[in-house]
């Protein structure tokens, strides 16, 4: 599942992007291994306002404040992120698209709307250095984004990985599933970069490793979840493990909430380890820490003895929507 993660931010950093006109603000749509590309986006991107919709329709300020919409999904047929493009094409807005085909694509080309065509033959979360890039490369040909990071991220997630899938990320993933085996995984993280990073290792052990995981946001979870520990704290001390990802740039007064916080924690968890980013850009923090999550997630797979790559409860569910009448 890894295997092309570093070609994609390398394919991402190659292509020429089409134009894209810039507006005061950017609406960025999708589902799934689609959608987070909107999160990434979001947390890099952050001197613009990015706005990230999972969900049907255009949003009703979007008809006012008129943002670029931006439509992401690889398989081009999700039905949230179709609706909200259809709604941003009818309400004049300007739309531009990344999708491996589908639906979608053909909309874009058929529109001629500006189009990123991402490689298909992936499960859409694999595809994960193919969307968050295309996405990043059309924020910057809008002028929103001056560096993507695209180039750093391929190097850093290259060294981690090793040549041989025998780099340092690798083991440290390993000793993290040997503490998370067996147990709800908690990811805790910092808001931003680190936080994006989080959702993505809960995502990944959700759909790789078929297991429950959340994931726990500062300084927000210090304002009620750090209250849910004590109650059952006996009980959940043997189910529920926590990883917290950790970033050298986190600013101090976040830092200073880690410690507390997980001390906090212990009392209804068993903290399993920190994660620390790696590189310069928040994209490189960003995909350091969610490569780590990817990793787990295969380990806890394959420790668990499931299939990572299919997602039957996704198939089935959205098969079941689209034959009711
Ligand atoms: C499957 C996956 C899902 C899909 C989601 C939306 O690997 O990660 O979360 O990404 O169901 O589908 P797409 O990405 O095709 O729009």
């Amino acid at each position: 599942m890894l295997e092309t993660l570093v070609d994609q931010y390398r394919w991402a950093a190659a292509i020429t992007p089409p134009e894209v006109p810039s507006r005061s603000a950017v609406l960025i749509a999708g589902m799934g291994g689609s959608g987070i590309s909107g999160d990434v986006a979001a947390a890099v991107a952050s001197d613009t306002p990015v706005f990230v919709h999972k969900g049907y329709r255009l949003p009703r300020w979007a008809a006012r404040l008129r943002p670029l919409v931006i439509g992401v999904s690889y398989s081009g047929n999700t039905e949230e992120t179709r609706s909200v493009v259809d709604d941003a094409l009818e309400a004049g807005l300007d739309v531009a698209v990344v999708a491996g085909g589908g639906r979608l694509g053909a909309l874009a080309v058929e529109r001629d709307l500006p189009n990123i065509p991402v490689p298909t033959g992936l499960q859409p979360r694999a595809a994960f250095g193919y969307l968050s890039g295309a996405v990043l490369r059309l924020l910057e040909a809008a002028g929103y984004v001056a560096e993507t990071g695209l180039d750093e991220a391929a190097t850093v997630v290259s060294t981690l990985l090793g040549t041989a899938m025998d780099g340092p990320a690798v083991a440290l993933a390993d000793d993290l599933a040997g503490a998370l085996r067996g147990r709800i995984v908690v990811v805790l993280a910092g808001q931003g970069v680190p936080a994006v990073a989080a959702y993505r290792w809960k995502t990944q052990i959700n759909e790789n490793a078929k297991a429950s995981a959340f994931h726990s946001v500062l300084p927000e979870a210090d304002h009620n979840e750090i209250v849910g520990w004590s109650t059952w704290g006996s009980a959940t001390r043997n189910w529920v493990g926590v990883v917290a990802l950790r970033d050298r740039h986190e600013p101090d007064h976040l830092a200073a909430r880690f410690d507390p916080t997980l001390e906090q924690l212990a009392q209804g968890a068993s903290v399993a380890g920190e994660v620390w980013a790696q590189g310069s850009s928040p994209l490189a923090h960003l995909a350091s820490l969610a490569v780590v999550g990817d990793l787990v997630s295969l380990a806890l797979a394959r420790d668990a003895g499931v299939d990572p790559v299919p997602v039957e409860a996704i198939e089935t569910l959205k098969q079941r929507l689209t034959e009711q009448p």
